[in-house]
């Protein structure tokens, strides 16, 4: 096991109704500023509740809605200014990954006094350095990225895609109650589910390092998938699966799994360009890039994909390779019984766009992706003609 440093003071609250515990959770006599997307928190009712709770004790209540799937900058800096303008001091995340990931920017940004007029360069800057942020906490309305238990943010500026941390940027608390969740379109519960199987797996299927808790909870979770994955859409409020898929997304990208162990991330390095240059759904592009890189990078991650095939899978016939193949298919199999296709065509990208794709990693660094930094642009180019 490498070594590692684990911190994750992320409070979480789970299960139905647990809303009501988010009068004693914000601070009393704040001013405190509600993010959210672009009108599902409405709609559904969960901003009204949200209200309830707040209006219990002294507060100063802000709204900022808009807040777009693969949230952009722009808008983000339109709550900047709210914050700064009326002295916001904690803000209230109310929906998915974009609304957290969004607000986890928006508390950067509102306390960098100076990056002010120039705050996109904080995009470009991976782990931000920062003194302090506006705290947060966070209202889960979709399982998916685990934003409501990490660090990471993933903020879009036109065609440009690009991760922040910071280590300030953990919430505070996240209200995980699956019945918020009963509302998603199926296709984003699938995405949700695909997204945290990619996350599992971009931590899991490496190389070996002698982890064995880490390699057996990211099996555990990936097993919960599939096991749950499919009663999820089907049956929108069987609350068992749904609650299943909440608490594994959160801990499949929450620090847990991650430590002590290398990680791969260029499914989604991969997968952030194609959504930031065709506007594919973050989950959809994993989907179609996961299956070709293990197929071009076989032999490179051959011992835990065997270690895949045996132990999530359970495929115990054939040869080893033939082991590996048909955990690929049953992957493969897996993402399309959620509807989710795993071919890039599909989506109207085809040869004449690799181009764009691999200039656009070279301008953003990515030349030297997976657990091992040797996968170069040649290779990512291999990967992407598999995935048409
Ligand atoms: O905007 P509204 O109207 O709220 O609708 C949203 C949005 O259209 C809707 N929705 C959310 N909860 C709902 C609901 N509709 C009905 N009922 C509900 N309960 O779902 C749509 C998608 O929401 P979004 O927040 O964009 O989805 P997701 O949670 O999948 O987040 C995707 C973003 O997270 C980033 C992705 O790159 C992408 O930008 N990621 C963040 C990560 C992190 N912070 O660690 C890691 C991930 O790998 C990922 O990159
Ligand atoms: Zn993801």
């Amino acid at each position: 096991m490498l070594n590692f440093n684990f911190y994750n003071p992320t409070q979480i609250v789970f299960g139905k109704g647990e809303m009501k515990q988010l009068d004693s959770l914000v601070p009393k006599n704040s001013r405190v500023l509600i993010t959210y997307g672009g009108g599902s928190v409405k709609k559904f009712g969960t901003l009204d509740k949200v209200m309830d709770e707040l209006k219990k004790s002294n507060r100063e209540i802000f709204e900022f809605g808009g807040i777009e799937p693969n949230p952009q900058f722009e808008t983000l800096m339109k709550a900047v200014k709210l914050v700064r303008d009326e002295k916001i001091d904690f803000i209230l995340a109310v929906g998915g990954g974009s609304v957290m990931d969004g607000t986890k920017f928006i508390g950067i940004a509102s306390c960098k006094d100076e990056y002010i007029g120039k705050e996109d360069e904080l995009l470009t800057q991976g782990m931000i350095s920062v003194d302090k942020t506006i705290p947060f906490g966070t209202v889960v309305t979709l399982p998916a990225t685990g934003s409501e238990m990490n660090n990471g943010g993933v903020i879009s500026n036109g065609k440009n895609k690009l991760a922040i941390f910071s280590k300030k940027s953990f919430p505070i608390f996240s209200i995980l109650d699956p019945e918020l969740t009963f509302t998603l379109p199926k296709t984003q519960v699938a995405n949700g589910v695909v997204d945290t199987f990619v996350h599992v797996v971009e931590q899991y299927v490496t190389y070996p390092i002698n982890a064995g808790f880490q390699d057996r909870a990211a099996e555990g979770i990936l097993q919960t998938l599939v096991e749950v994955g499919k009663e999820t859409i089907e049956n929108p409020t069987n609350y068992d699966a749904r609650a299943n898929l909440v608490w594994s997304a959160t801990m499949g990208l929450n620090g847990l799994i991650g430590a002590g162990v290398p990680q791969d991330w260029s499914v989604h390095m991969v997968g952030h360009e194609l959504t930031a240059i065709f506007g594919v759904d973050h989950a959809k592009t994993l989907a179609a890039i996961l299956p070709a890189t293990w197929k071009v990078r076989k032999v490179e991650k051959f011992e835990k994909l065997l270690q895949y095939a045996e132990r999530v899978w359970d495929i115990r016939e054939g040869t080893d390779e033939e082991k590996i193949d048909l955990a690929i298919v049953k992957t493969e199999e897996f993402f399309h019984s959620l509807d989710i296709t795993t071919k890039l065509s599909d989506y109207k990208i085809g040869e004449s766009d690799i181009d764009t794709v691999i200039n656009s990693l070279e301008s953003h660094g990515m030349v030297k992706l997976s657990e091992r930094g040797d996968q170069t642009l040649e290779i990512t180019r291999k990967i992407i003609e598999k995935a048409l």
